[in-house]
């Protein structure tokens, strides 16, 4: 059995900054999942049309901002525009979407740590892990800890390694699909990250033997929770600011 390496991240990573406390993937995500005492973030990035990373969950823009129709068909010029904020409540009117750049300085500046997830618009994935994981290279140059890169579309991972292998990736899985060992494996992961649903002892006890690291999302109640952490999970990924946090959010 390998001996996995040191992992710096803490075991509690708060979910599109702030879970669905805050409008996802804002700054003022982060900003209240760190006053709940979160030291670690996930958050969801693709590209402009121009080739700029920014945060965003979905394909499209209509659910969380004023946009509307497949937000990487818009230049940055025009998605810096939208609010992203209105949609979850009206205190939030007029934030922006951020991007990736706006974010690492948040993150560096107070010495909190990034999940990256590699959310491509369909079409795009092997740029959009190139894209991304050289600028996220750029951005946290020097840092003690790199961020977390991670996609559920192994391509979006090859393209991160090829600009970017020193950064550390991890493979999210939603189902136990064929052959995904050996794609982890391929593509140098040093996690897998999969629904909580599916992690049980004998999946732990397989990534910590390949020397992984194992991750779960998104856990939001108490009950999953200690089954997880029972079972020896290094990260959970969670909505639940609120609840999870301060105490338990080490
Ligand atoms: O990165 C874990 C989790 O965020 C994956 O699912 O759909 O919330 O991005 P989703
Ligand atoms: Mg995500």
């Amino acid at each position: 059995m390998k001996r996995p390496a040191p992992w710096p991240y803490p075991r509690w990573v708060a979910h599109r900054g702030a879970g669905k406390l805050a409008p996802e993937n804002t700054l003022a995500a982060f900003r209240l999942g760190a006053s709940q005492g979160f030291r670690a973030f996930e958050c969801d990035v693709k590209l402009s049309a121009d080739g700029l990373p920014f945060l965003l969950h979905d394909d499209t823009l209509d659910r969380t901002t004023t946009g509307q129709g497949r937000a990487g068909d818009l230049a940055w010029t025009a998605l810096s525009q939208l609010d992203a904020g209105s949609w979850h409540g009206r205190q939030h009117a007029g934030e922006s979407l951020p991007t990736l750049r706006a974010v690492a300085a948040f993150m560096r500046r107070n010495g909190y740590l990034l999940n990256i997830e590699i959310k491509p618009t369909p079409g795009q994935e092997e740029e959009t892990g190139r894209v991304v994981a050289a600028l996220a290279d750029q951005l946290w140059a020097g840092a003690d800890v790199p961020p977390l890169l991670s996609s559920f579309r192994p391509d979006a991972l090859a393209g991160a390694r090829a600009t970017a292998p020193s950064l550390p990736r991890a493979l999210l899985l939603d189902t136990l699909w064929p052959d995904w060992f050996e794609v982890a494996a391929s593509l140098g992961c040093v996690a897998v990250v999969t629904n909580y649903r599916l992690m049980d002892a004998a999946l732990v006890e397989r990534l910590h033997g390949a020397g992984w690291r194992a991750m779960v999302y998104t856990v939001n109640e108490a009950d999953d929770a200690l089954r997880l952490l029972a079972l020896g999970v290094d990260g959970l990924i969670t909505d639940a600011v609120d609840r999870f946090a301060p105490a338990t959010a080490g």
